[in-house]
């Protein structure tokens, strides 16, 4: 097995699961370190009962993790396969998001036996409701809403708290709700700053002194109030994956907002504190529930298929169907929301 793409609490707890169950068919488990760079320079390590004992609770991967993507190397994939020949895999289960998953995707189709766990915080994966981690980013960012609300209460503030989502704004939808933000903005709608300031101009009509604002790093800012409507970058470097590094969207809008409204504004970027630490039961039962099945589907030859969770039950789908676009929030569930910016 190998874990690829960013960290994301309850990975352990998949590598566990799969460790547990493969041991009740009496196979044998290899930990690939890294992710795909594991399976090209061959870092690996044996996975026994011991290995496994005790990392339930732990945040991270106790293989690491990378974002290396074998397609951006000549000969990648060929060297990928022959290695696994070489290790003498007899199927591998590749945990990750997008970038892990499409690779493993391309693989299947050469005939590697393949099977996908969905992993990330942002929760854009297609084809299955929630992938594990995002449980415990989203309650990370409803108890810093929750702090943050103390403090902008006392200081007659606007504080604008910047989560992760890159395409999708699953985190900051689900933190900025259970968090009672007044407004929540996300990639999937343009941020339209005379709406920002109506809601912050009501609120101060009613009394209300202070405003939290929810921004998902991925969100941008409309076109007919900025000549450049993009995302707002950390740098310009591109990941294997060709993703840009995103940040700073929050500090952005806290300076236009303050400019036009008067009102002191601060940012807060919650950032990687978002991916670290313990899981929550939730994201624990998630991936162990996951690991359990990608098993079943080594024994069942599901190969090119992905662990998916569809109401509460655990199905599996073609990995192509997770990976062909991203799972985006929908018009309905922001509506939902809408109801409570003000
Ligand atoms: O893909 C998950 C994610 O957490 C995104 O929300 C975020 O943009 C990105 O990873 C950050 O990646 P890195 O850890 O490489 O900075």
């Amino acid at each position: 097995m190998l874990t690829g793409g960013g960290d994301c609490p309850g990975l352990n707890a998949v590598i566990r699961a799969i460790v547990r169950k493969s041991l009740t068919y009496g196979w044998e488990c290899i930990g690939i370190e890294n992710g795909w760079k594991g399976l090209m320079d061959i870092y690996t390590r044996p996975l026994d009962m011991n290995a496994v004992s005790g990392i339930l609770q732990k945040g991270g991967t106790i293989l690491g993790t990378s974002r290396t993507n074998p397609y951006k190397s000549d000969g990648g994939e060929q060297k990928v396969i022959d290695n696994a020949k070489k290790l003498g895999l007899d199927a591998l289960i590749a945990i990750g998001g997008e970038d892990t998953l499409g690779v493993a995707n391309k693989l299947a189709k050469t005939g590697f036996k393949v099977v996908g766990v969905p992993k990330t915080i942002d929760n854009d994966l297609n084809g299955t409701d929630y992938t594990f981690g995002f449980d415990t980013a989203v309650n990370i960012a409803m108890d810093a809403i929750d702090r943050i609300h103390t403090t902008a209460e006392s200081h007659h503030r606007a504080m604008i708290i910047e989560v992760m989502g890159r395409h999708a704004g699953w985190i900051a939808m689900h933190a900025g709700i259970a968090g009672g933000a007044d407004l929540i903005l996300i990639p999937e709608k343009e941020i339209k700053l005379d709406e920002v300031i109506k809601v912050m101009d009501d609120r101060e009509k009613r009394g209300r002194t202070f405003s939290i604002i929810v921004v998902a790093e991925g969100a941008k800012i409309s076109e007919s109030d900025q000549k450049n409507s993009e995302m707002v970058l950390q740098d310009q470097k591109l990941d294997a994956f060709g993703h840009v590094r995103l940040g700073g969207i929050a500090n952005l809008l806290a300076e236009i907002i303050e400019k036009k409204t008067g009102v002191e504004t601060r940012a807060t970027i919650l950032g990687h504190i978002q991916r670290g630490g313990s899981p929550t039961a939730y994201d624990r039962v998630l991936g162990s529930r996951f690991g359990v099945h990608a098993v079943e589907m080594v024994k069942d030859g599901k190969f090119g298929r992905m662990a998916a969770l569809r109401g509460t039950e655990i199905i599996d789908i073609p990995i192509e169907e997770a990976v062909k676009d991203l799972k985006l929030v929908g018009d309905d569930f922001y509506d939902v929301a809408r109801t409570f910016f003000r």
